[in-house]
């Protein structure tokens, strides 16, 4: 069968936080990026947008020779994961794979709790849809799990704001909102790509004993594991350690702001939908 990258999928720049740890822990593959920055952020749209614009975008990334695709966004793996998996799939090729970012990371989460109270940040979409709390059910049912939208935290990262004192606002009023719900919770999930570039402020409305989970590390590692057990999907990566970069919208603003996110130039070209 024909061999192609792995195709990772995120609504802007936050997936550019996966792609970075995979590279790092699974180098020898190829890599296509592609962001829905025209149309980010997903946070706040429908379910019904988000699973559009998503499989429109993984649509792309097959027609591309994608066999694998890692949607690197959280709403869109609460959104639209399940249905692609389930429905579109087997109509467009069974033998293609998606895979999303939440069950990884609730994998991981009974490695870390003591107290059994979890915390989970997000975006309006990522928590509405509950899909946290319903997964980590499954896994750790003793484990309590609260939740807090941050709606304004990606707007906050998109517009290059998050480092400026209007960023602590938002950032301490959300941390606030969600320790209230209980003072015994002693491990936070960030459950957006984004947020990992909000980590020093993050930190600095914590106490210290509070562990924070971000999810690059965790989601590599997942892959890591994954393909070693699918060796009939490893077989179909491509191997030439080569990245490419596809933007929705203007590519100059996209190797601008993405190297913040990558951690290294990017070099990017725009795709029409
Ligand atoms: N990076 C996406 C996530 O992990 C969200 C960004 C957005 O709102 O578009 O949820």
């Amino acid at each position: 069968m024909q061999q192609g990258p792995i195709g990772v999928f995120d609504s802007g720049y936050g997936g550019l936080t996966i792609l970075k740890e995979l590279k790092a822990h699974l180098p020898q593959y190829d890599y296509l990026y592609l962001g829905d920055n025209a149309r980010a952020p997903y946070g706040t749209r429908s379910f019904e947008s988000v699973y559009q614009y998503t499989l429109e975008c993984v649509k792309h990334l097959f027609d591309m020779k994608c066999r694998l695709v890692i949607l690197a966004c959280n709403t869109a793996s609460a959104k639209a994961l399940r249905t692609i998996q389930q429905k579109d799939i087997p109509l467009i090729d069974p033998t293609l794979r998606v895979l999303g970012v939440i069950r990884p990371t609730c994998e991981i989460v009974g490695n870390y709790t003591k107290t059994g109270h979890v915390g989970i940040l997000g975006t309006s979409g990522t928590i509405l849809s509950n899909s946290y709390p319903i997964e980590i059910e499954k896994l750790f049912p003793s484990i309590q799990v609260y939740q807090e939208a941050c709606p304004m935290w990606v707007p906050l990262v998109e517009n290059n704001e998050y480092e400026n004192d209007g960023a602590d606002y938002f950032i301490q009023k959300n941390i606030n909102e969600l320790l209230s719900q209980s003072p015994q919770i002693d491990t936070i999930v960030l459950g957006c790509t984004h947020y990992p570039l909000l980590i020093k402020k993050i930190k600095k409305f914590l106490p210290s004993h509070i562990k924070l989970l971000s999810q690059g590390e965790i989601v590599a590692n997942s892959l890591v594991d994954y393909l070693s057990r699918h060796p009939e999907i490893e077989n179909v990566c491509s191997k030439n350690k080569t990245y490419t970069f596809l933007t929705t919208d203007s590519s100059g603003n996209f190797d601008e702001h993405a190297a913040l996110f990558f951690g290294e130039t990017v070099k990017s070209s725009h795709l029409q939908l």
